[in-house]
């Protein structure tokens, strides 16, 4: 399906765009044919030479180039794509085409073509904080512009937080869904409704990772499917989408302002990071516990019987969000992964942790929901349960958006 398509690479100036020649790399052993542009500063990062060879084709570095003019102009060199892929996609680009500048070839085509556009974001973190860029990242989103990461971590300039780009198989997996048109991860630009226009969601998707030393963790069987379904329904409903989600396998989805982290601790600053938020919704299966004291060194077998692991309680994240004295999201939604006496251990969640609605699902192994593709799930508010029959998460994820529309007065 993915042979012969075409995506239009332009790549701009940031350090991450070492990683971009993995990424053609990739692109064309998939048989997907890549035609490139750089920006200048791009070019004090990598060279076109070797983006040349890597691409097998030659690289459009000029907005006035005649011989590019009479061979293929910057509208041709647009039209011709199936996909436009933005990365890095520094502070810079995301401005001009969130302002509609056109004062470079990247700019240019970037504002002459109707094609779809998958931005993958790569910048300092105050650049990626600073409300400007923030602005602008609202605007491409409502544009319908599609965006793959940032990712949190430490970054070339030695700092830590939201900024690095997402890696080359993060980008890789959200071009493939796109080529393929794959209507479940779909950017706004091609959404049914605009239902949940200004209307901003956090959700918490997948599990997380808790360190016992550099190489070994405590995790759960998520697989952020639900989450990641939610988050993409809401911005499908025209809502702007902050996901933050643990280690999962599938791709962010499109047109949805995707943070990636590891531990509890880190989903909970994003989560206060990314707040104010009109409806949050806690999908993740947040780690309970965490080690208390994670080895700094791989541990060793000494021949002496293993130390016992020390744990210690995480914040609990939905909680802590459902009882904020200010700032309060308008609904705060949960679920409940519950084994046994399902629906009286969810009623007893909801009241504990003062949430507006709970999700609960039955978990057991027998269920196959954990990283399955179905769910069975009862929404259970203060005064009712509602059962609804087996469906995809998918669905799960439509109709839990339609009915919190309705809940906050905007009936379809
Ligand atoms: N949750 C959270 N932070 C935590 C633990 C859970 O935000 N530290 C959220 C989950 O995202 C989910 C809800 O709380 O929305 C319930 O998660 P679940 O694992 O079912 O409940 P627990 O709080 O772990 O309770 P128990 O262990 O008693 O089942």
């Amino acid at each position: 399906m993915l042979n012969g398509k075409r995506v239009l690479l332009v790549i701009g100036g940031g350090i991450a765009a070492y990683k971009i020649l993995e990424l053609i790399r990739r692109l064309r052993e998939r048989s997907i044919e890549v035609r490139v542009v750089m920006t200048q500063a791009a070019q004090q990062f990598i060279t076109p030479l070797s983006v040349a060879s890597l691409s097998g084709n030659k690289v459009h570095l000029d907005l006035f180039s005649l011989t590019d003019e009479t061979e293929m102009g910057h509208i041709e060199l647009s039209r011709s794509a199936d996909l436009i892929v933005v990365a890095p996609a520094t502070a810079d680009l995301l401005a001009k085409m969130a302002h509609g500048l056109a004062q470079d070839l990247a700019s240019t085509l970037l504002l002459a073509t109707d094609k779809k556009i998958l931005v993958a974001p790569a910048m300092n973190i105050r650049m990626w904080q600073h409300p400007a860029t923030q602005r602008n990242i609202a605007q491409l989103q409502k544009d319908g512009v599609g965006f793959v990461g940032p990712n949190e971590g430490s970054m070339a300039c030695g700092e830590f937080g939201p900024g690095r780009m997402s890696e080359p198989h993060e980008i890789l997996s959200a071009i493939q869904t796109l080529l393929v048109g794959d209507t479940r991860l779909a950017s706004p630009a091609v959404s049914s409704s605009q239902l949940l226009a200004g209307v901003h969601i956090l959700v918490t998707s997948g599990p997380t990772h808790e360190p016992i030393d550099p190489v070994r963790y405590i995790a759960n069987r998520s697989s952020g499917r639900q989450g990641h379904a939610i988050a993409a329904a809401a911005a499908r409903a025209g809502a702007r989408v902050t996901l933050i989600s643990g280690p999962v396998e599938i791709p962010d989805p499109i047109g949805v302002q995707t943070l990636h982290v590891e531990t509890a601790q880190e989903m909970f600053s994003q989560v206060q990071a990314s707040l104010p938020a009109d409806i949050f919704i806690g999908a993740a299966a947040v780690a309970d516990w965490r080690v208390a004291e994670a080895g700094l060194q791989k541990m060793k077998k000494d021949g002496t019987p293993p130390a016992p692991l020390v744990l210690t309680e995480n914040p609990d994240i939905l909680a802590s969000i459902s009882k904020l004295p200010s700032n309060r999201p308008q609904l705060v939604v949960g679920f409940a992964a519950e084994t046994d006496h399902v629906i009286a251990h969810a009623q007893a969640k909801l009241a504990r942790k003062a949430c507006d609605l709970i999700l609960a699902n039955d978990v057991s192994a027998s269920e196959g929901v954990m990283g399955g593709p179905d769910n069975t799930v009862h929404l259970i508010s203060q005064n009712k349960v509602e059962s609804w029959p087996k469906m995809s998460k998918e669905q799960v994820a439509e109709r839990l958006i339609s009915h919190l529309a309705h809940l906050i007065g905007r009936a379809s």
